[in-house]
């Protein structure tokens, strides 16, 4: 079986560009004993990929150049040699950027697709919603009754953050690129919305929003956002620093905020994580979506691209704010 698969060409400087991805082809062999064959159906495209794309490790290791990236993948068991596993399953696992692949049975995970959308597994009943979970439950600690502000508010984890908010009973103030972004998250429950692209005072207009500031940020942007989001919390505010877009194809050093001083002034709590370090709240989190989906307080939102070949312009797009949701590639 042949299967295409995207290779780096070079480690980019600031933003990525089409000639820094190109399309290679493998051979896939029959599984061997233990292993199973499997035909990637739906690849996740994620802004942490970028940080793989610098050539230094950071928490993560950076792609290799010339060889198949990884990222998330979901797709179906197409033959087996492994007693665990039967054609047509579904399995998850790291092995996205490319169409098929090898691998031993024990490192895929098996997915149940009763309740589940598989595509949804990569989405926000996977690491995404985890991520909007863990930054409010554990480093803002959002009580009922407490505010809120989301920033990428109709991104995949912003639009997460919103939804869960709600449900945890707390008022949210999104802001997110756009009018029709800005709809979105009024209509998954945000009280309030800000096109961050169409304000010239982001601090203004989100306090505007909220009258007297809010008890919680969640950082997706950085830069910017970052900037706002100290002049915007109240005394003792939580946030909980996710990820900072903004910055991300940044080719250099770029200067502080001039408001650090308010992280003293106002006694903030800062609380920077990474989502694999907090696997101990997985089964809370399932508990939790599962009666949120079921009550129909928490609806999966994807943007899809399709076909291999469009993996890289899917994922340059998260960088110009294409998607709304989650941003998925379907083979
Ligand atoms: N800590 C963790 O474990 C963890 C795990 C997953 C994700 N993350 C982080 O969480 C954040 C959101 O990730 P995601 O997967 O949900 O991506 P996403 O929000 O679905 O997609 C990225 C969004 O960021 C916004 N954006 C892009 N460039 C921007 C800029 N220069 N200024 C302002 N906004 C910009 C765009 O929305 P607009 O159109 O609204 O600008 C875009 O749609 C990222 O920072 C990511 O690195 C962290």
């Amino acid at each position: 079986m042949k299967s295409r698969e995207v290779h780096l060409t070079a480690y980019p400087k600031g933003e990525p560009t089409p000639e820094h991805f190109k399309l290679g082809e493998a051979d896939i062999p029959e599984p061997a004993e233990g292993e199973v064959r499997v035909v990637n159906k739906w690849l996740s495209v994620d802004p942490y990929m970028r940080g793989r794309m610098s050539g230094i490790r950071t928490y993560i290791d950076p792609f290799a150049l010339g060889a198949p990236m990884e990222g998330g993948a979901v797709g179906q068991v197409e033959s087996s040699n492994h007693e665990g596993f039967a054609p047509g399953d579904w399995v998850m696992s790291m092995n996205g950027w490319r169409e098929a692949y090898v691998a031993p049975g024990q490192g895929l995970q098996k997915l149940d697709t009763t309740h589940i959308a598989p595509e949804d597994y990569l989405g926000i009943a996977g690491l995404t919603g985890m991520t909007a979970y863990v930054g409010l439950k554990r480093c803002i600690d959002l009580q009922a009754g407490e505010s809120v502000w989301i920033s990428a508010g109709a991104g995949a984890v912003g639009s997460a953050a919103i939804q869960f908010s709600k449900a945890m009973g707390a008022k949210v103030v999104a802001t997110a690129g756009g009018q029709d972004k800005v709809e979105y998250c009024r209509s998954i429950g945000a009280d309030s919305a800000v096109d961050y692209k169409s304000t010239d005072n982001l601090a203004k207009a989100v306090k505007q929003a909220n009258e007297g500031g809010v008890d919680g940020y969640f950082e997706n942007v950085g830069g910017t956002h970052w900037t706002a989001a100290l002049e915007v919390l109240k005394p003792k505010g939580r946030i909980a620093a996710c990820g900072m877009i903004q910055r991300y194809n940044d080719a250099g050093a770029q200067p502080l905020p001039d408001n650090l001083t308010n992280i003293v002034a106002k006694s903030l709590h800062i609380q920077g994580f990474i989502v694999s370090d907090h696997f101990d709240m997985l089964e809370s989190f399932i508990g939790d979506l599962g009666a949120w989906m079921a009550a129909g307080k928490v609806t999966p939102r994807n943007t899809v691209k399709e076909g291999i070949e469009n993996m890289p312009s899917a994922f340059m797009g998260l960088f110009s704010g294409e998607n709304t949701g989650k941003m998925l590639v379907k083979l």
